[in-house]
């Protein structure tokens, strides 16, 4: 199984109320009068800014930045993959989009065993790793309710980069390179991303997606339907027929983005807006969070063996939990007492102040059957002169996702169903264990640990948050909330601390070197099994202060990008 350093795309873009703004383009820190965009890419960040700029708001700005992305972060996220969106709109409304893939009608529970043995390359690469891609509809969706201008306005900018080709960055050229051998398997990958000797393209040349160019621009014409009833979901069902697949033109049919209900919770005097099931992330953050209530880190500090402790023993139980319990919504009962202020309690009572505790199964949270995530309920962030912000995280899971282009349109298919729990017991590429709750079925989405998120302070929105790389996700924003609410960090301020993970399953903590030999030490003598890393994840955060100022940051790991104007 491998275990690579993982990343996807986050933009977290908001334009804001007239102001005197400071902007220093150096530091990714940036407080701006009029608008603000965080991503993991520079053009994506203008464009973000460009269209704010044209009349957009910040819906319009989320969907342009996602768009671009998908052409120059391409290994990240794109239109074939999916997306969750948070929304918190000028009049004070919440809604959060799934635009999770779904399982395409033929999945079934044991598609990925072989002679009753798992078969994890399966859900990985090639024609049966790939869900019904969910990005398009979703962006179509929150633009026709909640953006100003059209997809067309929004697609073309990211289609004349395509076409003209951009000079490959670091990251996607050592990505791209990691790859290269699966992408030759399928020609059309073959022919985009690599030379005609085999050999990955490299840092500073200059790749050209003549297909995405032409793919975006018909969308820009025919509307989503080209994507989901015409010729995408034609072409990608012949050539899923033709390669073993299961996805069929119907499934793309069948596809429905989903409006749910977000979920909210109160932490301290603030109020957290999440991501609810298929998503772990938004359940998770907040449970963490309820069981952290109980203790007071800002007494103990930031950078102080006491928090991290903490952090670390409260991430266990809540991923024991993610394992047992969490799935998707419209198939399984998630029970909502996971994010009860009375199973927090519970659970933070079984916190070992001074000692590594042993997790050995998930908790029972009250009303586990009866109370549950009702049925079709419903991350980048945008903040506008009006108060409108979004959060918005998409991805295609893995690097290059399933490393199936569709041919002739140069979309990479995501290899999502690869989040499923293939088998009980098995872990996933991100080492996460599952079970019958997100057990693979037909028009089922996968479990998710995407956790776009705002937070509200006096019901206005005062911190955006939202990372990429699998379960590190729920980690990460945690930390940024926690770093943001009880020590007061600004954006790159609390995106330049050490990163920490504990998923309860493999029982090993991974923590990143810069947190210091004064923590790491006193940590393994509290019994935590240390997994140094040098660095991982990849956060975009944003703020407001009081007096309406936006600070943002893109993550100093990926070189994010964070402007203003
Ligand atoms: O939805 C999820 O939890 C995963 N598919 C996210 C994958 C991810 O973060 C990969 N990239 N960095």
């Amino acid at each position: 199984m491998h275990r690579r350093h993982f990343l996807k795309t986050l933009p977290v873009i908001a334009s804001g109320a007239a102001m005197s703004g400071a902007l220093d383009p150096f530091t990714a820190q940036a407080a701006t009068p009029h608008g603000i965009a965080a991503t993991v890419h520079p053009l994506a960040t203008k464009v973000a800014l460009d269209t704010l700029k044209k009349g957009g708001n910040a819906i319009d700005a989320t969907i342009a930045a996602g768009l671009m992305l998908g052409v120059v972060d391409g290994f990240n996220s794109g239109i074939g993959g999916g997306c969750f969106m948070v929304i918190r709109r000028a009049n004070g409304e919440v809604m959060v989009i799934d635009g999770r893939e779904m399982a395409p009608a033929a999945a079934t529970r044991d598609m990925y065993l072989k002679d009753g043995k798992a078969m994890p390359e399966w859900s990985q690469t090639g024609a049966l790793a790939a869900g019904v891609p969910g990005e398009v509809a979703a962006f179509d969706l929150a633009q026709k309710n909640y953006g100003k201008l059209k997809l067309a306005d929004v697609l073309l900018p990211a289609a004349e980069i395509a076409e003209k080709g951009f000079r490959l960055p670091i990251e996607y050229a050592d990505r791209l390179g990691r790859v290269q051998k699966e992408l030759a398997l399928f020609p059309a990958s073959k022919e985009i991303f690599l030379k005609a000797n085999g050999s990955a393209l490299r840092l500073g040349e200059l790749l050209k997606q003549e297909d995405l160019a032409k793919t975006y621009r018909a969308i820009a014409k025919e509307g989503s339907d080209w994507f989901y009833r015409g010729e995408f979901a034609q072409r990608t069902g012949d050539w899923m027929k033709a390669n073993g697949g299961l996805m069929t033109k119907e499934d793309f049919a069948n596809y429905k983005a989903v409006l749910r209900e977000p979920l909210r919770t109160k932490y301290r005097d603030h109020e957290i807006i999440g991501m609810p099931p298929p998503s772990s992330g938004g359940v998770h953050v907040a449970q963490i969070l309820n069981i952290l209530e109980h203790f007071d880190l800002a007494q103990f500090g930031s950078e102080s063996v006491e928090t991290y402790h903490l952090i670390i023993e409260a991430m266990k139980l809540a991923f024991a939990d993610r394992a047992w319990w969490l799935g998707d919504p419209d198939f399984v009962s998630v029970p909502r007492g996971l994010v009860s202020k009375a199973y927090a309690q519970e659970l933070a009572v079984r916190i070992n102040r001074k000692q590594a505790g042993k997790v050995e199964k998930h908790g029972t949270p009250p009303n586990a059957t009866t109370d549950i995530f009702r049925k079709h309920t419903t991350h980048y962030t945008v903040a506008d002169a009006e108060g409108n912000w979004v959060a918005c995280t998409a991805t295609i899971n893995t690097t290059f996702g399933s490393k199936v282009v569709v041919p002739g349109t140069g979309v990479v298919l995501n290899n999502e169903m690869d989040d499923f729990s293939i088998q009980p017991g098995v872990p996933n590429s991100f080492g996460l264990l599952g079970n019958e709750a997100n057990a693979v079925a037909a028009g089922k989405r996968p479990l998710s640990s995407m956790s776009p998120t705002i937070v509200l302070k006096d019901g206005k929105p005062v911190f955006s948050a939202g990372a990429a790389g699998g379960p590190t996700i729920i980690s990460q924003v945690l930390l940024a909330v926690i770093r943001h609410v009880d020590f007061g960090m600004p954006p790159l301020r609390l995106l330049q601390q050490a990163n920490v993970h504990h998923q309860w399953s493999p029982d090993e903590v991974k923590i990143e070197a810069k947190a210091g030999e004064h923590i790491l030490g006193p940590l393994k003598q509290r019994g935590h099994n240390l997994k140094q890393m040098s660095s991982f994840g990849a956060c975009q955060a944003i703020a407001q202060t009081p007096a309406g100022e936006f600070h943002g940051a893109g993550d100093p790991r990926v070189n994010g990008k964070a402007d203003t104007f």
